[in-house]
């Protein structure tokens, strides 16, 4: 695979008027590798997502893709140049089919001039076949309204219809943030197979499980620089935690909290207060 990053920010910042909310950041990704970009909330994971989407643009500094300086004019613009960004809850609509939603915007026709007609069939047939394709096999009827889906199910659908839509780039903002335990390893999967095909993903999370489980490297963003910057194994998972937290020792609370839990069905400990 090319050698070239897919996508890079070069000495990026981002202020809104008088408020500084990007430093200084520089960060690439290549095809078929997964960055994980950690950080607490406010740290501006979202803002630096933005910027890579087209949303913002950068008050200084460069987006370069396949290695050259890009202008972005909005989101549009980004999507068209294959970068893709699925937002927390699969940005899917509940009440319409599986079909429909994989083809929201693209609807194939079946017809000609005014007898077009949406060819649901043919929606329902390719979105099923796709999201099978991604690992996702508990669904298998296009006429399924996606409300009735998981939190999970929903992220790999809109992740799947990313990838057949030629996406390069995708950014995943924190899609594993509101899931359980099994959804979250279900969207994991599915980051792990976008990767296999090539893919440059960019993965924001505040879970450090998460982020080693499909991590090639990591940069972790406090105040809106990047404190950190490291490759897999290179740092474990403690270490991870610390640095998130700003150096504070949060690693072992973590780990009690966590013991808590598992003795107790998932629950976390009742804070009682005097
Ligand atoms: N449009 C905006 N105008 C002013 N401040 C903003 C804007 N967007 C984000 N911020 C500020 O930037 C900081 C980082 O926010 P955000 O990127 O959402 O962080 P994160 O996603 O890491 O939680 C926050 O302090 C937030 O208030
Ligand atoms: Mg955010």
């Amino acid at each position: 695979m090319s050698d070239t990053p897919v996508i890079e920010l070069c000495n990026v910042d981002k202020s809104f008027g008088p408020i500084d909310v990007l430093h200084e950041i520089s960060l690439k990704v290549k095809a078929g590798e997964v960055l994980c970009l950690l950080g607490d909330n406010g740290a501006g994971k979202s803002t630096l997502i933005k910027t890579l989407a087209g949303v913002h643009a950068p008050t200084r500094g460069e987006v370069l893709v396949d290695g050259k300086s890009v202008k972005l004019s909005g989101p549009k613009d980004a999507q068209k140049r294959g970068i893709a960004t699925v937002h927390q809850f699969g940005g899917t609509y509940p009440l319409m089919s599986v079909g429909r939603n994989f083809f929201m915007g693209e609807e194939p026709t079946k017809g000609f001039g005014p007898f077009k007609v949406f060819d649901r069939k043919k929606a329902n047939r390719v979105a099923v076949e796709e999201v099978q394709k991604m690992g996702i096999t508990r669904i298998t009827d296009g006429d399924r309204l996606v409300g009735g889906l998981s939190g999970g199910e929903r992220q790999s659908l809109a992740i799947a219809r990313a990838v057949y839509f030629g996406a390069r780039v995708l950014i995943l903002d924190e899609p594993t943030a509101a899931l359980g335990v099994k959804q979250a390893a279900h969207v994991l999967r599915i980051v792990n197979e976008a990767k296999k095909r090539g893919l440059a993903v960019i993965f924001i999370t505040h879970q450090v499980m998460h982020a080693m489980t499909v991590g090639d490297h990591f940069a972790v963003l406090i105040r809106g620089a990047i404190a950190a910057d490291f490759r897999k194994g290179e740092r474990s998972r403690e270490e991870i935690t610390d640095l998130m937290a700003g150096g504070q020792n949060m690693a072992g609370l973590e780990a009690s909290i966590e013991g808590y839990m598992e003795t107790h069905n998932g629950h976390p400990p009742k804070v009682t207060t005097a």
